[in-house]
Order: C-alpha cells, then structure tokens, then sequence
C-alpha cells in the first residue's frame, strides 16, 4: 500500500466536474436503517425510483458510536494526524483542506468499534484492505465529487463520521438528473455499495453549500475512518 502521502494516487478521482443541475427532492421512507421510518430523515433522492433502486447499495446509520467512543477514537488519532499541516491544494484537486494517515493497528477499544463497523458492511470472509482511511477535513475542507479508484477498491465503502455533521451527495455518472444527499450526523456511519459506489461520483458539500433539504448542516473538523474491501482477483 503506497504511503499516505501517495494516497490521491491510490485512492484516486476516476471522475471530476460536479453536475448541478438542480432537480426535486423527496425522501426515503423506512430504509435509512433503525431510524429511518420513524426518525429524522438521513437520504433524500431526486425521484422515489432512485431511492427505490439504490435501497440496497446505500445505507446511513446515525449514532454508530457513542460520544466516549468518538472521544477515544479521536484521542488515539490525533498525536497522528497533528503531526500534518492542513493540505490546500489546487482549484482541481479531489479533497480540500484536509490531511490524512492510514492506520493498521489500533488499541483494544478502537479495534472493537472497527470490527462493529466491517461486520455490517461486509459479508464474512470478504478481503478487505487492512490499512483504514483516516481523513481530517478541517472546518472549510470539502471532497469534490468523484469515484475511488476500482483498481485499489472493491465495491464496498464503509464511513464513520466524526467530531462533525456533513453532507455527502451522490451524483449519476449516467446522467444529469440522478442525485441523492446523504444526511451524515456526528457519529453516524455510511455505506456505499454496488451501484452506489461505482455508478455515482460521492463528495462532502463544502461550508457554505452545507444544506439537507433545505436545512443547514453546519460544518467543523471532520474526521472520517473509512474502510474499503478489497477489488476482485
Ligand atoms: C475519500 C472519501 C469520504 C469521507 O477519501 O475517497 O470519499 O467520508 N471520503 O471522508
Ligand atoms: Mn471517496
């Protein structure tokens, strides 16, 4: 695995350029996991099909984690990542305003959490890359839209969020008018699957374009523990 510092390369954009078209919004019903039919609304989609057809591939999961767990979490990770300036760079650049490190080994507590996560994002026995993703947004940092890389990772993509709400919009790479927001709630968790993860471009809306439905969603420091699985073959 390429050092952290070669990441973009790794992880790299198969995809860039943010389609806006704006389009109408309605919301999933029932499917955004044990809050979903009677709790706050965690996805909104361009058309009901979408929502419909994407119900499998994508799943948000608010409160993953409890606030000690998040505290530890973040305890262990920030001798780690103080070491690192906030990274600015280029107008064309995937992320923004973050820094980041990949993690193997973890203590007790932190390992039990991880395993919490990669047991309901993926079936047993699946490879999954042993390295986790730690990404540092600060508060003006943002993800342009884009695709992981397919040749480094399989068709699973488990977020932990962290220290800030945000919001992640998916975007059709088939076409103009396909697009969900994702509601990320500090400490929630995200999956990304299938069709989710290879036919959409997935990005974290920047400050001042912060809103779910409507709602601002206030963003500071952002960290994220992402886990992937490994491609096929
Ligand atoms: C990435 C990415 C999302 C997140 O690093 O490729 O899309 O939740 N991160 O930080
Ligand atoms: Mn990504």
């Amino acid at each position: 695995m390429a050092a952290p510092s070669g990441r973009r390369g790794v992880w790299g954009l198969t995809s860039l350029g943010a389609r806006r078209r704006p389009g109408p919004w309605v919301r999933a019903r029932g499917w955004s996991g044990p809050h979903g039919a009677s709790g706050p609304r965690l996805m909104l989609g361009s058309s009901p099909a979408l929502l419909q057809r994407l119900s499998r591939d994508l799943e948000v999961r608010p409160g993953f984690v409890s606030p000690e767990e998040e505290a530890a979490l973040v305890r262990e990770l920030e001798p780690q990542l103080r070491r690192q300036r906030y990274q600015r760079e280029h107008w064309d650049q995937a992320i923004h305003g973050y820094r980041e490190t990949e993690k193997s080994r973890w203590t007790a507590q932190s390992e039990t959490i991880l395993q919490r996560l990669r047991d309901i994002a993926f079936p047993p026995g699946v490879p999954q890359l042993s390295m986790v993703h730690v990404l540092d947004l600060d508060k003006t940092g943002f993800i342009n839209p884009h695709v992981d890389s397919v040749k480094f990772c399989g068709d699973t993509i488990a977020g932990l969020c962290l220290l800030s709400g945000s919001v992640m919009r998916l975007l059709s790479e088939d076409n103009d008018t396909d697009r969900v927001d994702l509601l990320l709630q500090r400490r929630s968790v995200y999956i990304l699957r299938g069709v989710a993860r290879y036919q959409f471009s997935h990005q974290i809306l920047r400050e001042e374009e912060s809103f779910f439905g409507g709602q601002k969603v206030p963003r500071d420091r952002r960290i994220s523990i992402i886990c992937r699985n490994l491609p096929p073959g």
